[in-house]
């Protein structure tokens, strides 16, 4: 996605008043029944493919929902037995991490006590869906504007309710392999990242780099570029998943793994209880996922200092959902 401007001009978002207004108006026509369980979206992903497919996909052709799955409405989730006891014991572990890291003294309790920038980035990253979509339109590339709202355009009161009351998710992916996804789609794909970011990458580290178009950026300078860069400050595709979603100051209902993206998805929609004429979409035809070969390739032909300097900014990370560290091994990369 282009990168948003820090702050949405007030005529572009939907405001809060303009929000409740067609809430209101909704519910007056009574055309449009609310969803009895909120959503909300914690949005974390590096691909952009991703992200389209759940703030768009997931409520494709939503019309008015029914208050309750109709009667006589079968859920048919296709689940395998072995995986809900792999799903539950990963829950478990990621439950029990969090909630020992988060116990911490000096750790977040609720939004409310995030210094403002972080608790503005957490805020501006959380999608909510109040009531049903009234069209959603899959082919249309990634616009997160159009009827998801962000939670930090609410008042602190709606906020609160929200995050009180809604069920709340959030969906995370291997560390190593969501850097290098985004190192590979954003610069190797997209030219507003390759002038906004590249560009300056490699002025910063090579030499004679000042002639670059920023779209020849190194795997290694983008480490190197990350090792720098104040984690706050970063990009949302590589921001720590920590800082972007803030796992301790938000209690999430469910965190879901890219790695199980579809299984997870639907779990989600069990939790909410969507009719189950909704599913979550197939992946998109042009999107190619970072597989464990290319992965290799990257960290092996990297100097092996430069990501171990890097990992502790992303500890939270492996250590809170779960994912091993990545090996960098001589032997593993002898392979
Ligand atoms: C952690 O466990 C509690 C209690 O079983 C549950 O309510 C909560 O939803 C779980 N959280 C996650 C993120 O799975
Ligand atoms: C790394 O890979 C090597 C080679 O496959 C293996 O022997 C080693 O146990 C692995 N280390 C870790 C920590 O997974």
């Amino acid at each position: 996605a282009p990168p948003r401007p820090p702050s949405p001009p007030p005529a572009a978002g939907p405001s809060p008043r303009h929000a409740e207004r067609r809430r209101r108006s909704r519910l007056r026509s009574g055309s449009t029944v609310l969803l009895p369980s909120m959503l909300m979206f914690g949005v974390i992903l590096a691909s952009s493919g991703l992200l389209l497919m759940i703030e768009k996909g997931i409520l494709a052709e939503v019309k008015p929902l029914p208050l309750h799955p109709a009667a006589g409405e079968v859920f048919r989730r296709v689940e395998t037995r072995g995986g809900d006891l792999e799903r539950e014991l990963l829950r478990d572990i990621r439950n029990r991490t969090i909630r020992s890291v988060c116990g911490q003294r000096a750790m977040p309790r609720s939004v409310w006590e995030l210094p403002a920038g972080q608790r503005r980035t957490v805020l501006r990253h959380l999608l909510v869906l109040d009531g049903a979509l009234e069209s959603v339109d899959v082919k249309l590339k990634m616009d997160h504007k159009s009827d998801l709202v962000f939670l930090g355009d609410m008042t602190p009161d709606e906020i609160n309710y929200r995050l009180k009351n809604y069920y709340k998710f959030v969906f995370v992916r291997n560390p190593a392999e969501r850097l290098l996804s985004a190192y590979r789609n954003k610069f190797g794909e997209i030219k507003e990242y390759q002038q906004k970011y590249g560009v300056e990458i490699v002025r910063r580290y090579r030499k004679n780099g000042g002639k670059s178009a920023g779209d020849d950026v190194t795997f290694s300078e983008f480490l190197r570029y990350l090792l720098d860069e104040e984690v706050e400050r970063m990009n949302e595709h590589w921001m720590p998943i920590y800082n972007l979603c803030q796992p301790c100051a938000v209690r999430y209902d469910f965190i879901g793994s890219y790695e199980r993206l579809n299984e997870d998805a639907n779990r989600v929609l069990e939790e909410v209880q969507a009719p189950s004429f909704i599913h979550f979409p197939e992946r998109q035809s042009w999107y190619k996922p970072v597989t464990a070969e290319t992965l290799h390739y990257y960290l092996c032909n990297t100097q092996r200092r430069l990501i171990k300097e890097l990992l502790p900014k992303y500890i939270l990370d492996f250590t809170l959902f779960a994912y091993p560290l990545p090996n960098i091994t001589s032997e593993f990369c002898r392979q």
